[in-house]
């Protein structure tokens, strides 16, 4: 596999094995993000009120084509989470309503449904899924027990955190349209990840971190949502866009990019980034990463006395893998990774369960995994903290 390590800024001495919490932003795409702070400092009244607009308009014409929607169907947030926040608060739930979800979503997105379905006195419904997950059919058995007539929305996962497993949402949000029910697609994880093409995919809202696998500067993420249903989407902020003065052809755009003074650098490193995927062809490369995760699943599974959440394929399984690891002490055994053996992996709790969980991108290679697999068995041998 192409080895694009000198083309990171990640630091030499650690074995990065955690590219799914924070993804890691490449030279020349970091370079064109200080380049925009500086054409901001260095003229900040026309860059804000003039050039910022253009430049964002660019920005989400690049990224409109890169996951297949309009240019003026996705807005930039900071992050998956304010996208969340955004629909969960518009969203017109009434007492006795019912939001679908697996026990497998993303922490922070999983308390903002139930806070808001909560406050509506709606039911949250968080469909357990057994582990490990037998097929789709398995899959979409277990899930779909959660639905009733009184099912609004499904909010579900792209691709899980804490477990790393793809959901079969193509064919979730298919039977969901053909019930008259709304989808609401967590993507942190797949831009970059997988191809996206959010037309062919048809889901109602749906939101994307571009600075994970996409490996944009941190604080770039976008929020989709089908234009039919955008009129019902107030933004979280209400500033110069309402009632805009001079408005654009998009009152979506209007209302959600204007958010008071903020640096959108990031957000305009977005171009830069697609560039740097097409020329160092993206698509071998996520290929080549794959390859290697699945190549270690065996050793990691046998060492932690695992056993794989779903078949091992690319219907589940991509850049990311996880299993379960038995441990009481899941925070300082990240600390111990991280200070004794200079690796970063995340070890992260979901319900009664831990799980250990590696990355793979265009950096690591075999050598990496080795030195994974040599620190756990120095654990085992030497500590408590995996039992
Ligand atoms: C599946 C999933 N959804 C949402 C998020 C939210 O990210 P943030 O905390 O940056 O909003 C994450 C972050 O890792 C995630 O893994």
């Amino acid at each position: 596999m192409q080895n694009l390590k000198s083309q990171f800024l990640l630091r030499e001495d650690i074995t990065f094995l955690n590219f799914g919490s924070f993804g890691a932003c490449p030279k020349p795409v970091f370079e064109r993000y200080q380049q925009y702070q500086l054409e901001l400092e260095q003229e900040p009244v026309n860059f804000v009120t003039s050039k910022a607009l253009k430049y964002l308009d660019h920005s989400r014409e690049a990224l409109g084509n890169y996951v297949n929607c309009h240019k003026n169907d996705l807005v930039y947030v900071t992050n998956p989470s304010y996208a969340v926040n955004t629909i969960a608060k518009n969203f017109d739930l009434k007492e006795g309503d019912e939001v679908l979800t697996t026990d497998l979503e993303y922490g922070a997105c999983d308390k903002t449904w139930d806070y808001y379905c909560r406050k509506a006195k709606a039911k949250y419904v968080r469909q357990p899924i057994p582990l490990p997950i037998e097929s789709k059919e398995h899959f979409f058995e277990a899930f779909f027990k959660g639905l009733t007539a009184k099912t609004k929305l499904i909010f579900i996962s792209h691709i899980t955190s804490t477990t790393g497993l793809r959901f079969p949402v193509e064919e979730i949000c298919a039977i969901a349209k053909e019930k008259g029910i709304l989808t609401f697609v967590d993507g942190a994880h797949a831009p970059g990840h997988i191809l996206l093409d959010l037309q062919t995919l048809n889901a109602d809202f749906y939101t994307g971190a571009c600075h994970k696998w996409m490996m944009t500067p941190k604080g770039s993420s976008f929020l989709y949502v089908r234009k039919e249903l955008q009129s019902t989407v107030d933004p979280l902020i209400i500033s110069w866009g309402y009632n805009a003065m001079f408005p654009s052809d998009s009152q979506f755009i209007d209302y959600h990019q204007m958010n008071g003074s903020r640096d959108l650098s990031a957000f305009l490193s977005i171009p830069a980034a697609i560039n740097f995927m097409q020329e160092h062809d993206w698509k071998t490369v996520a290929a080549s990463c794959r390859n290697l995760v699945q190549e270690n699943i065996e050793p990691f599974c046998k060492l932690l006395g695992a056993s794989p959440l779903s078949p091992l394929n690319d219907d589940f399984n991509l850049q990311l893998f996880s299993a379960e690891i038995k441990t009481t002490e899941p925070e300082q055994l990240h600390d111990l990774f991280f200070e004794k053996y200079k690796i970063q992996i995340p070890v992260m709790r979901h319900g009664d369960k831990v799980y250990l969980r590696y990355s793979i991108n265009a950096f690591n290679d075999q050598g990496d995994m080795d030195k994974l697999f040599a620190a756990i068995k120095d654990i085992k041998n030497n500590t408590a903290f995996i039992n």
